[in-house]
């Protein structure tokens, strides 16, 4: 007897390929979170069977106190359904809600070995800038390497900084699977067209730990100080002095923010325009940028439910892939009741 598909999309058997990513809530999102992510996020969550993480086990390792990253969680719910993720199409999950991440992750601790983990630039650079280093820092990328897999997932979209992660991601489930047999799949990264974005500082990458973002919801006020903080061509000393707009931050991020954004360039490296008109410029062209979304933010937060809700379907919609991957492994490594014959 032959049987047709059920009608509706959403019981339809999906062969989409399948997208995860995760996003710490260690901070409120910011500039390179949005160019180097999140746009990408929203790009793709049609086009893939999409999750995207809430990853608070890795936040872990740089917030310290429960209240805070409780509510760095819920912040962040509301920015990624502000940045355009609609629950309906795809599903956002908090990490912690799904403990079954930290497992797989202990067993592919076992299965890595701990030169690997040494490698982790993340890692290296908080040694060498001798910052706290707990072993949660240093299996920092095995975690993610779980949190990708145990759906499957092969496409991630990320920012440029998440190379070396997502390399090591292939080379665990190649260990892995060299060990116990053909089980996960190899992720690949889904890149936008952003390199790195720079923080306000000018010299290392933005991020939520360094102090030197701009967010993207924050009050117009406050993105104008920010960007008017900036550095800018260290070389350019007076407003006559023409400046280098590939090494101007501020001239980078221009790019982004308007089809003129050559000319603006010129303006630069001519001493035609000075920074601070610049600065001033993109400014308000991030503020105009970001409005509709933070409008909608406003209003999503203004529902208590809203977050809970969202993260609840979430966690409904991928528990039985989860539970799949996990009832494979266990039985492959030989965790569980024996199986009878
Ligand atoms: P994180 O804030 O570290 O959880 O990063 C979330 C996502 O934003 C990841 O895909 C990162 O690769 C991306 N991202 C974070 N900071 C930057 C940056 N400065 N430039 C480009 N992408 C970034
Ligand atoms: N390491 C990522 C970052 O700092 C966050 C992350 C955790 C992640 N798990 C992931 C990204 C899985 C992609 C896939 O940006």
């Amino acid at each position: 007897m032959s049987q047709t598909a059920p009608a509706s999309a959403s019981s339809a058997p999906t062969t989409r390929e399948r997208l995860f990513t995760g996003i710490q809530p260690s901070g409120a999102s910011h500039l390179g979170n949005y160019l180097g992510a999140q746009q990408n996020y929203v790009a793709l969550q049609d086009r893939y069977e999409s999750i995207y993480g809430i990853v608070d086990y890795h936040a872990l390792t740089t917030v310290h106190d429960g209240e805070t990253l409780r509510s760095l969680t819920h912040e962040m719910v509301l920015d990624m359904l502000a940045v355009g993720l609609d629950p309906d199409r795809c599903a956002i999950v908090r990490q912690s809600d799904l403990p079954e991440h930290a497992e797989l992750c202990w067993i592919f601790d076992t299965v890595v070995p701990v030169s690997w983990v040494e490698r982790n630039p993340t890692y290296k650079a908080a040694l060498a800038e001798g910052k706290e280093n707990s072993a949660g820092l240093l299996n920092y990328p095995v975690l993610q390497a779980a949190d990708i897999v145990i759906y499957k997932a092969t496409v991630v979209p990320v920012g440029k900084d998440q190379d070396a992660h997502l390399e090591l991601s292939r080379e665990i489930v190649r260990a892995f699977n060299r060990r116990y047999g053909e089980i996960f799949p190899e992720p690949r990264a889904a890149y936008t067209d952003a390199p790195i974005v720079m923080g306000t500082d000018g010299t290392r990458k933005m991020g939520k730990s360094a102090g030197n973002t701009i967010p993207i919801f924050a009050e117009p006020d406050e993105i104008r100080r920010l960007v008017m903080s900036m550095v800018t061509d260290p070389q350019r000393i007076k407003r006559t002095d023409p400046g280098r707009p590939e090494v101007c931050n501020v001239c980078q991020l221009h790019r982004f923010f308007g089809g003129d954004y050559l000319q603006i360039q010129d303006g630069e490296r001519t001493a035609r325009t000075g920074c601070v008109e610049t600065k001033q410029l993109l400014a308000e062209r991030i503020i105009e940028f970001f409005r509709p979304m933070r409008e909608q933010r406003l209003r999503l937060a203004a529902d208590a439910r809203v977050v809970e809700e969202t993260l609840g379907a979430g966690r409904d919609k991928v528990r039985p892939i989860l539970d799949a991957t996990m009832a494979e492994v266990r039985a492959a490594v030989g965790i569980g009741p024996r199986r009878e014959v």
